[in-house]
């Protein structure tokens, strides 16, 4: 049986804390002078993205190449999907080039599993639809980890993830994988932009918790996955969750702030966060080529990483 990494919920906490200290020794081989090795040389990685991408894209095409895999990347929006080649015969056409990995990405959530009908090859999740996004939050929970200088025991710690929770795989991901670990969650959104149904705390009052807890996370406004009239108007989102300078002050200093990105300055973010000791957001990125790493040597790895 293939192994795949669709989901936190399918891989399980075993799983998952092993890719996690298989993280860190990846995020140490890329702080090496020459941070590749030959652990997949003669593998093949083919990146399929239906939906658009800066940071998860390019971080496994890094992530293949650091460990010496071959990469090919469909550029959906120029190939022959548009003459209406159907998305089974794409991946089976790709696959007869001999492909080792597929990392999909795809606005309607289920479609890493019906990938992984269709290729013997291993499949990787990298967002579908509202559903999960488990690399990212392979990466934040990573991201946490180094931080606060712990291992894969969360528990004590606070975290509140604030926006729009509703339509965001990220947010659904990342909760799963905190919580496994141990840590408690609070969903910080007005009430539209809360699933209909969740076992998670919530709450509507970011500033009864943004002084409190050890981590927020912001999300995006997911306007693409959205039907009209969900929230009133950007300026009384703004006004009530977005991280602006008073809110920004009252953060714990030892506390993390942290965006999966892309962040939309202005609507959830009213300061520059760069300019935040608690930010963590360019360390989430660096941390995703370590976590893809991870992803990927655990599927298509044998032997060790200096092999
Ligand atoms: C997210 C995504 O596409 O799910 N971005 C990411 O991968 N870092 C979040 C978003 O689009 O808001």
């Amino acid at each position: 049986m293939t192994l795949h990494f669709r989901s936190i919920e399918e891989a399980g906490t075993e799983r998952i804390h092993r890719l996690l200290d298989l993280t860190e020794h990846m995020a140490a081989v890329g702080r090496r002078p020459n941070p590749k090795v030959p652990a997949l040389r003669g593998k093949t990685v083919c990146n399929l993205f239906f939906e658009d991408s800066t940071r998860t894209r390019m971080s496994f095409d890094l992530a293949a190449k650091r460990l010496s895999a071959d990469t090919m990347t469909l550029a959906v929006s120029s190939s022959s999907v548009n003459k209406g080649e159907s998305l089974r015969d794409t991946v089976e056409t790709l696959d007869s080039m001999g492909v080792d990995a597929f990392v999909v990405r795809h606005q309607t959530s289920g479609v890493p599993w019906q990938v992984a009908g269709w290729t013997p090859a291993a499949v990787i999740n990298a967002g579908d639809g509202w559903h999960a996004h488990p690399t990212q939050a392979l990466l934040d929970a990573y991201t946490i980890r180094q931080r606060r200088g712990i291992a894969n025991d969360f528990s004590g710690l606070k975290v509140a993830v604030v926006g729009d929770i509703r339509h965001s795989r990220v947010a659904r991901s990342t909760t799963d994988i905190l919580q496994l670990l141990g840590a408690k969650v609070v969903h910080v959104a007005p009430r539209t932009l809360l699933p209909p149904t969740s076992d998670v705390a919530t709450t509507s009052k970011f500033d009864d918790v943004v002084g409190e807890v050890d981590v927020v996370y912001m999300l995006r406004m997911q306007r693409e996955r959205m039907g009209a009239g969900l929230v009133p108007n950007g300026g009384e989102y703004s006004r009530r969750f977005a991280l602006d300078e008073r809110r920004a002050s009252a953060l714990r200093p030892d506390a993390l702030l942290m965006h999966p990105g892309p962040m939309n300055r202005g609507v959830e973010m009213m300061v520059d966060p760069t300019e935040l000791p608690q930010s963590t957001i360019l360390d989430q990125v660096t941390n995703g080529i370590a976590a893809r790493m991870a992803v990927l040597f655990e599927l298509l790895g044998s032997g060790g990483i200096e092999e």
